[in-house]
């Protein structure tokens, strides 16, 4: 039985769902993982997590496929990218078979949520690492919390498939040249509410980023990845340290190439050469693929395919990716993880 919830207009938003797994890091190791309908956290005044952002987090999905089973998309490399992040804050890291078993677990025992096929919605996991105990000083936490909660969702830019504009932001960067921004920490985030605010108050969907050292490369959403397509069929995506590295991103990268037939790159994207694209988009877990119908950077506006339609190879793409990961098309091997 699925929850009785209006799926095809679910948005992208908190749901308490049924349980969450927790788990605790003391003296050195891990606790046994647990699951608990408790959606509070009780932790120390002095937690590090709290003061000096001493956190990670990730984003993944589980997808409802035709036969009814269900699928997680690459859990693995989330996992490492948490470990990749636990390393830049000083953290535990949550091995990889745990950070699976753990996604699985929340999945199993919140079936329920998992949205049928064919509507569109997922079943969103935010595993999330934070660094507790009491404290003060700027210094590593002695303990450890690893959780993962769950919520059903529907799309994360309204409209889906449908193009969105956004705003270059020239006032605020969300990362420092040698900073956070390859690690998933809430620092990041914190340090974009303010630009996002800016690009929504404009009617833009959100802002994109450019290289905080010479602010003329692209570098990403707020939230996604960018790519773009030449006239050429190339399927180019910025390089840089400080973006966060888009597991969607490596994703299309690979099957741009290896299922198109496209060439592609990982390289730079001058934000004054964008007449180089006919097509672009933003690439996340939560974004999936949203066509960029035009970008504002201060007073010029450069449409790429429409404004109202998707281009036809960011659709094919589209097409590839989600039938992929609900199960309708071959997954290059390991990319599925079912949850049995
Ligand atoms: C800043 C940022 N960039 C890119 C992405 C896309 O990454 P992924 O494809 O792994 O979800 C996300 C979302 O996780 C993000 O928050």
């Amino acid at each position: 039985m699925t929850k009785n919830i209006d799926w095809a207009n679910l948005g992208f938003g908190y749901t308490k769902t049924d349980y969450r797994y927790i788990a605790y890091w003391k003296n050195g190791e891990w606790s046994k993982g647990e699951l608990t309908q408790d959606n509070i956290l009780h932790i120390s005044e002095g937690s590090t997590a709290l003061h000096y952002g001493q956190q990670c987090f990730e984003g993944l999905k589980a997808y409802r496929c035709k036969d009814g089973s269900i699928n997680l998309f690459r859990p693995d490399e989330n996992a490492k990218r948490m470990q990749r992040s636990a390393d830049r804050l000083l953290m535990p890291r949550v091995p990889v078979e745990m950070f699976i078993d753990a996604c699985k677990q929340v999945v199993k025992a919140n079936e329920e949520w998992v949205a049928p096929y064919g509507t569109g919605a997922t079943l969103y996991l935010r595993p999330f690492l934070i660094g507790v105990g009491d404290n003060v000083g700027v210094n590593p936490a002695k303990e450890y919390i690893f959780s993962i909660f769950c919520c059903p969702v529907g799309a994360y830019f309204k409209g889906g498939l449908k193009p969105t504009n956004f705003l270059i932001s020239r006032e605020f960067d969300r990362a420092a040249p040698h900073g956070t921004g390859a690690a998933k920490v809430g620092g990041n985030y914190a340090a974009s509410l303010l630009a996002g605010k800016v690009a929504k108050e404009r009617n833009f969907a959100d802002c994109i980023y450019l290289d905080p050292a010479t602010h003329t490369k692209i570098e990403e959403v707020g939230s996604a990845n960018f790519f773009g397509i030449t006239h050429d069929d190339k399927f180019i995506t910025p390089f840089s340290p400080s973006i966060l590295g888009s597991i969607t991103k490596y994703s299309l990268l690979y099957l741009a190439e290896h299922r198109l037939g496209l060439k592609v790159e990982e390289g730079d994207v001058y934000v004054n050469q964008l007449d180089n694209f006919k097509e672009a988009g933003a690439c996340g877990t939560a974004a999936v693929i949203t066509p960029i119908g035009g970008i504002q950077d201060e007073d010029n506006f450069h449409v790429f395919y429409s404004e109202t339609e998707v281009g036809p190879i960011t659709k094919r793409l589209y097409d590839e990716l989600t039938g992929i990961q609900f199960g309708d098309i071959e997954a290059p091997a390991g990319w599925i993880v079912k949850v049995d």
